[in-house]
Formats: C-alpha cells, structure tokens, sequence
C-alpha cells in the first residue's frame, strides 16, 4: 500500500471535510485537517468529532497515526501533494453561492514551487474551476494542479456514502492530475467518471436537482391523492418498481430541508439566471417545497379549528433522522408558523439541539411532548418514534390528533391505538 499512499491536506471541518479526511486516512493516506474554529481543531485533536456522523468517531480513533488537526495553513501545506477545499458554500442574498472561504483558501496558498493539486470538494458554481485556475495563474501559481471532484455524501450515512460511493467524479484540466486524484480512491470500489471540470461541476449541481425534483413531485402527487382518495405510498411503491424509476427519493412528506438541498437549488437557479437562463422547473420544485411545509398548518386546522391556545408537539426537529443538523429544517418554517397562529410549540427530539428555534418549549421524552397537548405532528422519522407505545400515550393528549409528516406509521394501527391519524398523501379518517 505505501507506494500509493499521498499526503492530504484538506482544508474545512465540516460534514464534508471531516468525514472526507477520515476516511483518505481510512484508505492508507495522510491527512491534515485544517480548520479557522480553534474550538473544533482543539475538540478534534483530543479525538472528538465536533459533528453527529454515525461511524465517524470511530474511523478516527482508528486512524489517529494518520491524521492530524492544525489551525495554521502553512502546517497544512508543508508536505501536502493535494489540497482539498471543503469549506462552506452558504447562499449569498441574492442566492448565488458564497465563494468567499474558497477564495480564501486560494489567497492563503503559499509560494510553493513542487506541483500539487488544489481538488474542490465544495459544491461550487459552474465556471468556478476556471477562475480558480486563472486565480492561481494571477498569484504566479500556474503550476498547481486543479480538480473537480465533487462529493455526494448524505448526512448520517456519510462514512458509509464515502466508502462505498455510487461513483466517483473526477473533473480535470489535465489527464495527469485526473490520474493522481482518481489514484487516490483506488481501494474504493466504484464507477470513476472522468470529465471537464465544468461538467463535474455540473454534475453535482444536477445530481441534487433530480433528487430535490423527485421528492416534490412526488409530494405534489401526494397532494393529488388527498382529493382524489389514492394512497401515496402505494403509488410510490408502484412507480418505484418501475426499473426505469427506481424506488428512491419517492417518500411523500413535509418537504426537504438540510444544509445542501434548499442552498443548492438556489444556487443552480440563481446559475442559470445569471446566464440569462429562466429554470422554471427548479422553480417549480423548490416552490412546492416551501408550500408543503406550510400544508401541514391547514391539516391540524381542520381538525382543531384556530390553532390560537392550541398546545402543538413537533416530534423530531432535525432535517432528516441520524443528524443534528437543524439547517433549514422543515421543523422551524412548521413552527413558525405555529406560533404565528397563536399556538404554543413544544418540541422533542433525540439529538438536535433546537438551534434557531426560538419560542418554543423542548421536551425531554415523547411521552412529555404528548402529555396534555391538542396535537402533535411527526417532523422528522427518528427510528424512536415508531417504537412508542402509542396506544398508551394516546390518552394523555388533550385530543388525540397525529399528523404524520413523514408517513413513518401504520395508519389503521395508529386509529386502533385512538388516535386521529392523518399522514401525507393519505386517504384522511
Ligand atoms: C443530500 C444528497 O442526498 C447527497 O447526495 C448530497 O451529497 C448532499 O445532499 C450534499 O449535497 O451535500 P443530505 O442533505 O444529507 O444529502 O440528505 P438527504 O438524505 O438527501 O435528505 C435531504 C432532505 O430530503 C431531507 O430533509 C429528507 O427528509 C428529504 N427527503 C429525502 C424526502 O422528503 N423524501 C425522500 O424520499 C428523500
């Protein structure tokens, strides 16, 4: 393995750079984490993952003789043969992608006189590839290497997306850094897609397009079934069976949230404007998302009339099970809007902090969010929920409503237990 084992610098430690450096360390390379936070490069030097990633704390454990954490770039760089970027992209006002921890990093580059590679992991703007090249050039830097290679890991099973990639996409300006980042994963088995470096880009832009496009069409083929009497999740598991289809990213719910999805349509929206390109699908898609959110509000209306006084629990406020992440979570439009009704909010979940939730009042157990209340809603599918007694906390509630936003219950179980039970998509009581 030594012969193909490269040193790593990686530049960001979030979700993406941090699971990205374990898991180089993971596959024999060397890996220098460099992070601005001093409390995350501190956390992460006593062998603590600053983030909630099932499996992450063990790969470094498990690699700590290959990795290592400095706040200093000049430390990060001193032997590295590849610089990785993974450093936030968040949208700007005007929705276009902020480049400016990107550029940053760029800037910060020293005068180095060896050739590397400087590889973007950061969901970046179609076209950014060749400024960055033209940048470096500027800086008397036209001897280092660019790559595109874009990451496709989901929160919560990111060790696991990284490991066992569906592929891997390498864009580059020329065949000899393609070789040397594609060389990187070679004890990873998977597909490796060579391309341009705008096409990589685009890749990834897309790649999240068509997934954000299939959960709102099929929430909007779930909005169609409320008033015509089909079952959502029986027309999901149908047209999934389709092979042209497949069955993924067909679950009907209360839209998407997290820190990719809602940013990265923006961004590519706000792409194709700037090129002068109106995307009306995009539009369309994130539209639905933002309505569907808020369809919950009339639901518990019609069953609870104004909801001013009404005592509502929000069961799970993270965007998806097995994060903390609270990012642009579904859960803080739902209660928003709650309390803008008049409702008082209480809220549980397992591991999200609630952050950027404000108003609302947290709950230590499901049965404590339940005790008393006009209704509850599930926000997100923690696995905890499905093992709740339901039938036993169903009388501790002023009146037993449960709305199902994400579909993750029986609904004939759920009225046997007394509840009145509605999910999405789903014929009503
Ligand atoms: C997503 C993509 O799945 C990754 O491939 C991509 O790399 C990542 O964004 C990124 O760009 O960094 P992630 O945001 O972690 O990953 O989570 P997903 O599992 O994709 O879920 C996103 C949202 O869609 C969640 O709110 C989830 O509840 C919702 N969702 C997902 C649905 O409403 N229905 C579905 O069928 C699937």
């Amino acid at each position: 393995m030594s012969e193909s084992k490269q040193r790593i610098a990686i530049f960001g430690a979030g979700y993406v750079g941090l699971v990205s450096g374990v898991c180089y360390a993971e596959l024999g390379h060397d890996v220098v984490v460099r992070d601005i936070l001093p409390e995350k490069i501190e956390a992460l030097e006593r062998g603590e993952a600053p983030i909630y990633e099932p499996g992450l704390g063990d790969l470094l454990e498990r690699n700590r003789e290959r990795l290592r954490f400095t706040l200093e770039v000049g430390e990060a760089i001193e032997d590295a043969d590849f610089v990785y970027i993974a450093v936030g992209t968040p949208p700007t006002y005007s929705g276009d992608a902020d480049l400016s921890a990107v550029w940053t990093v760029i800037d910060e580059l020293p005068e180095i006189a060896r050739r590397i590679v400087v590889v973007m992991k950061s969901t970046v703007p179609v076209g950014t590839g060749g400024r960055v090249r033209d940048r470096l050039a500027a800086r008397g830097l036209g001897h280092v290497g660019y790559v595109s290679n874009p990451e496709f890991l989901a929160e919560g099973t990111a060790v696991r997306d990284f490991m066992h990639p569906d592929r891997i996409v390498v864009g580059a300006f020329s065949a000899e850094d393609a070789d040397a980042v594609a060389a990187l994963h070679r004890r990873i088995e998977a597909p490796v897609l060579r391309c341009d470096v705008a096409s990589a880009e685009m890749i990834k832009l897309a790649s999240n397009a068509a997934l954000m496009a299939r959960i709102s069409f099929i929430n909007e083929i779930a909005n169609v079934c409320e008033v015509t009497g089909a079952d959502v999740v029986k027309v999901a598991e149908g047209v999934g069976l389709d092979r042209r289809l497949g069955p993924h990213f067909l679950r009907a719910g209360i839209g998407f949230g997290g820190s990719c999805f809602p940013k990265d349509s923006l961004a590519l929206k706000q792409l194709a404007a700037n090129s002068g390109y109106h995307f009306q699908l995009l539009n369309a898609v994130i539209e639905v998302n933002e309505l569907q959110k808020r369809r919950v509000i009339a639901k518990l209306q019609r069953h609870l009339g104004p909801l001013r006084g009404k005592s509502v629990a929000l069961l799970g406020l993270a965007f998806k099970p097995g994060t903390d992440d609270m990012r642009e979570a579904p859960s803080i439009v739902l209660a928003g809007r709650l309390l803008a009704e008049g409702a008082d909010v209480r809220a549980w979940d397992p591991v999200a902090d609630g952050s950027g939730l404000h108003g609302v009042e947290r709950a230590q157990s499901v049965e404590a969010a339940l005790a008393g209340a006009d209704a509850a809603v599930i926000v997100t599918e923690w696995p905890a929920l499905a093992a709740v007694d339901w039938a036993a906390v169903a009388p501790a509630m002023r009146t037993p409503v449960l709305i199902d936003g994400r579909n993750m219950l029986d609904p004939a179980a759920m009225r046997e237990a007394g509840f009145r039970y509605e999910g999405i998509g789903r014929a009503a009581e």
